[in-house]
């Protein structure tokens, strides 16, 4: 049977990298194939070449049984071949609706009836078994909402090709069901699904072949069934799983609270309550994580905390400054008493795309010595910081004054994390700190947590994976049901108890 997408000898070269070099590839209807590969494999390099976002430089992709070379996203959704690209690309101003009509060649210019086009996108989502309301602005999404338009958007034409660039990486377990479900349903009608991924789990509950890429080659191919974990890991980074970071939760820290939180409520952008009745301490030496399905508030207290918002009600204080006064609640102040802030949407809060290497260092410390003096800022140490990170964190970068662009979204991650580590804060914010980074990026990031607190860092994590909580946490508070449970000590408490707090109501 002909495949519905072949690639033959793909390559594609950025400058002197071969992002990806001579692959050979095809998907059948009805199959589920998973794309693996480290941070800077080439993964999404071929979602793009597929996506008709960059042409190749050798090689053929056809389309069943025909060659085909787009000449932009159109023609390959035209072609049957929808996307879930690794960064959305949605206009957050627009309403769910409009951003899937966005770009449709069947709206004929000005003549966009909204009405018979929301009912679509609800047959859409419905049919899939996705909630989703289309008259929601989407900037008011969470991510999982916000991948769910993508989703709806890239089925909204007649697709019999659908490739996801790491949709988990964003998702909570349920809502990686929850796409799982679609996934089946979709592959029951006949489509072909590449699914790219760093997560082994959603590999074995997904897929139906495995394609492992190191370096833009192809290390190895299998079916599901055929293979296990280790060998897996073993293709992708070329040697034995890495150590396990757990080292267990510490003795409660008995240092004076770096951070206090008091009663607070927090409100989202429309006004809706978030959480309420949160409160806790954080301490020097310790890791609270805060545990919960996302869009419980997670997102809206990180902003409180780092300054970029004060709660609706309630009060935090942190190194001594404080949200209820009137000044000084602001990320600079914050960061110049020692705060640091992972943030957990990379290219919305962490990174400005266009500017190199050393300029998105400066992002953060454009204040401080020695990337400043007498209000004239220094590229020559920021220079020599990224040298040093692109070392420690064996980042993959076509250049040291690339734009930070051009790197792969693992890599983006690294440099982010080498960044707010760079003035030893006493305070971290790390939400989603190994969101999209692969399994040996990840131990090492873990890694560097755990450093952090021996260094008597107070640690504040978010995360989506409860597995990570429960490998480094030391406390954990659950926002669940509009409100915040806990903090419980992780010795002292059970996964059922954490999950149960995460799903009351
Ligand atoms: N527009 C670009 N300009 C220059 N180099 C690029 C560009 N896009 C990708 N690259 C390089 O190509 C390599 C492969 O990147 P790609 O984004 O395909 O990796 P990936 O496997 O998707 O990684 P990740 O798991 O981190 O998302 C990387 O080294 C990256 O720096
Ligand atoms: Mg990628």
């Amino acid at each position: 049977m002909t495949p519905v997408v072949r690639l033959a000898g793909v390559t594609r070269r950025f400058g002197s990298l071969t992002a990806v070099d001579g692959l050979d590839l095809d998907l059948a209807a009805g199959e589920v194939v998973a794309l693996l590969g480290e941070n800077g494999a080439g993964k999404s390099t071929v979602v793009n070449m597929l996506s008709g976002a960059l042409p190749p430089d050798a090689g053929t992709i056809a389309v069943d049984g025909r060659p085909v070379a787009f000449a932009g996203p159109a023609q390959a959704l035209a072609a049957g071949i929808g996307t879930v690209h690794q960064h959305y690309m949605l206009v957050p101003a627009f309403t769910v609706v409009e951003n899937v009509m966005l770009g449709d060649p069947r709206t004929p210019r000005g003549l966009l009836d909204l009405r018979a086009a929301a009912a679509r996108v609800e047959a859409i989502a419905s049919d899939l078994g996705l909630a989703l309301d289309p008259f929601a602005p989407v900037g008011s999404l969470d991510v999982a909402g916000q991948q769910r338009v993508e989703i709806v958007k890239a089925l909204s034409r007649d697709v019999r090709v659908l490739l996801l660039d790491e949709p988990t990486a964003v998702l909570a377990r349920p809502d990686a069901e929850r796409l799982f479900a679609v996934v089946d349903r979709l592959k029951a009608r006949g489509t072909a699904v590449l699914l790219i991924t760093h997560k082994l789990d959603d590999v074995f509950r997904a897929a139906d072949r495995v394609v492992i890429l190191r370096r833009g080659r192809v290390e190895g191919r299998h079916r599901t069934a055929d293979v296990d974990r280790d060998t897996l890991v073993r293709l992708m980074v070329g040697e034995a799983m890495p150590a396990p970071t757990a080292e267990g939760p510490h003795e409660a820290a008995t240092g004076a609270p770096v951070v206090r939180v008091e009663g607070v409520e927090l409100r989202r952008a429309n006004g809706s309550l978030a959480a309420a009745e949160i409160s806790f301490e954080a301490r020097p030496g310790e890791i609270l994580a805060i545990a919960g399905v996302e869009g419980n508030g997670q997102g809206e207290l990180i902003r409180c905390l780092a300054g970029l918002e004060r709660p609706a009600r309630g009060r935090i204080e942190c190194l001594g400054l404080r949200s209820d006064l009137p000044h000084r609640w602001t990320p600079r102040a914050l960061r110049r008493a020692g705060l640091a802030h992972v943030p957990e949407d990379r290219r919305r809060d962490a990174v400005v795309g266009s500017a190199t290497l050393p300029d998105n260092h400066l992002l953060s410390h454009s204040f401080r010595r020695p990337f400043a003096r007498s209000g004239l800022i220094r590229r020559g140490p920021a220079l020599a910081a990224v040298r040093a990170a692109i070392g420690r964190f064996a980042v993959r970068t076509p250049g040291e004054r690339a734009r930070i662009a051009a790197l792969s979204g693992g890599n983006q991650q690294k440099l982010v994390l080498a960044r707010e580590l760079e003035a030893a804060p006493k305070v971290l914010l790390a939400a989603q700190p190994t969101r999209g980074l692969d399994i040996q990026t990840t131990a090492f990031v873990r890694g560097l947590l755990l450093e952090e607190r021996r260094r008597g860092t107070a640690v504040i994590l978010v995360s989506a994976d409860l597995g990570e909580i429960w490998d480094l946490a030391d406390r954990i508070l659950v926002l669940g049901g509009g409100r915040g449970h806990g903090p419980f000590d992780r010795r002292r408490t059970t996964r059922e108890e954490i999950g149960a707090h995460m799903v009351s109501r």
